[in-house]
């Protein structure tokens, strides 16, 4: 079992990439009296080193079995590519670490079951990195969604998992399916449009990087793949892009839905994606919630050209329509805001708008800063691995926490698989 840390709580960081160099390390800087960043660690060394100078960091390990162990090390942080994730995480778990593990926790249910069976023997604390959870805004987001009434329900029946054309498509729409309760969108430029304009100068280095790593990391995708979509469809582009972009961004959003609605969609009527997988849209379905019974969350996620980050959850309610809307992460201290549209209390018959901004302080900042706390008082966390005992072992829609895209993404790809491809 280890102990609560002290603070500052030191840090040791697996992944000198990107969202290390962007976002991470700059805000653990700029929280000294809650964390100290002891050492680093990459595939690449001259990334390690190069993180180490420009942020101060004592110590660029070799390998992650040297940054694990060492005694100054209470956290690790877990940066590197998704399909290491279950490596890493239980590398540091078994060396009695905490982790902040960047999402999404793992690509496979046996991984995610790997990481809690350690967690739990190891005694530590394992949080998943799904930063707008942490946004003072959907605290404020969901008590206003909570005292507005129930959620709508579209009770108009289930869309027939299959393609059809637009015209049909539309016309089918409108017959049998009343308006929804939530609208959930995640639809973003490339991060290196943001990254650009973020006046962070991350730096990528590939040169060092030790032959046969690229075909590690290919061998153990295809692995994880087959794992997760079985053998015959783990080769359909259309199918691992969808799973690929889901585990990846669409987990953001799922993950949003779980806490807003006390869980995860009960079923996922249809999706559909396009032939690369990297625009998908879905109809989820929650059962006995909201008014009626029920409600439906029209879901969409995907990768555009253009810079503009549009990411929000939306909820309509008797009373008010509320939405929670997001920036872009790689840029420090954008708004997160939340929007009402409602009848005016105060002029009868007329309509009103309001736009509520908590703060500037962006949600990795908020997170870091929950969690050195709950850390340093022994408190549960919010965003746990957290597999739910009572369906581990079922094949295919795992409870995974915050692994939660999986569950949706296993409704989601049973639904693309049965219909075509757009
Ligand atoms: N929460 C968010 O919004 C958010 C945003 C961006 C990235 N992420 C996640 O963070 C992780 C890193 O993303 P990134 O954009 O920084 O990617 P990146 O490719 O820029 O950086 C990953 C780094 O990890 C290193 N690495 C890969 N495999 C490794 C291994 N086996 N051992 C040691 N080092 C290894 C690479 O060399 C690279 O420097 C991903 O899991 C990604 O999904 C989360």
């Amino acid at each position: 079992m280890t102990s609560a840390p002290t603070l500052p709580i030191r840090v040791g960081i697996i992944g000198a990439g990107e969202v290390s160099q962007v976002v991470h390390l700059p805000t653990l800087q700029l929280l000294p009296h809650l964390y100290k960043v002891t050492a680093i660690t990459d595939l690449s060394l001259a990334a390690s080193k190069h993180a180490s100078s420009k942020f101060g960091v004592p110590q660029a390990c070799a390998t992650v079995d040297e940054l694990v162990k060492l005694q100054n090390v209470d956290l690790v942080l877990i940066a590197s590519a998704d399909e290491y994730h279950g490596d890493h995480a239980v590398a540091a778990i078994n060396a009695g670490k905490h982790v902040f593990i960047e999402k999404p926790l793992c690509l496979t249910r046996q991984d995610a079951e790997r990481i809690q069976d350690a967690e739990q023997k190891a005694g530590v604390q394992v949080n998943v990195a799904y930063m707008r959870r942490y946004a003072p805004a959907f605290e404020i987001f969901k008590q206003l969604v909570a005292e507005s009434g129930p959620v709508q329900y579209g009770e108009g029946g289930t869309l027939p998992v299959m393609s059809w054309p637009m015209q049909s498509r539309h016309s089918l729409i409108c017959q049998r399916i009343r308006p929804h309760a939530a609208v959930v969108r995640d639809l973003i430029g490339p991060n290196e449009f943001f990254v650009a304009q973020s006046g962070t100068s991350p730096i990528k280095f590939v040169e060092d990087i030790p032959a046969g790593a690229a075909n590690d990391k290919k061998a153990k995708a295809e692995e994880q793949h087959q794992a997760f979509l079985g053998t015959k469809t783990a080769s359909s582009a259309h199918l691992v892009g969808a799973y690929r972009w889901l585990a990846s961004v669409g987990s953001h959003s799922l993950s949003l839905m779980r806490e807003t609605f006390g869980g995860l969609p009960d079923r996922c009527d249809a999706a559909h994606t396009t032939e690369k997988g990297d625009f998908i849209t879905a109809a989820f379905r929650y059962k006995n919630k909201g008014q009626g019974g029920g409600f439906a969350v029209s879901f969409e996620t995907g990768l555009h050209g253009v810079g503009v980050f549009d990411s929000f959850i939306e909820v309509f309610t008797p009373k008010r329509i509320i939405k929670l809307q997001y920036d872009t992460p790689f840029v420090k201290g954008l708004p997160i805001t939340i929007i009402i549209r409602e009848a005016d209390p105060a002029i009868p018959g007329s309509y009103q708008e309001r736009v509520i901004r908590p703060t500037f302080v962006d949600a990795y900042t908020s997170e870091w800063t929950v969690l050195a706390e709950a850390l340093e008082q022994d408190k549960p966390l919010k965003t746990t691995v957290a597999v739910s005992a009572s369906v581990r072992g079922r094949a295919c829609y795992p409870d995974l926490g915050e692994c939660s895209s999986l569950t949706c993404l296993c409704s989601a790809i049973h639904s693309i698989r049965a219909g075509r491809r757009a």
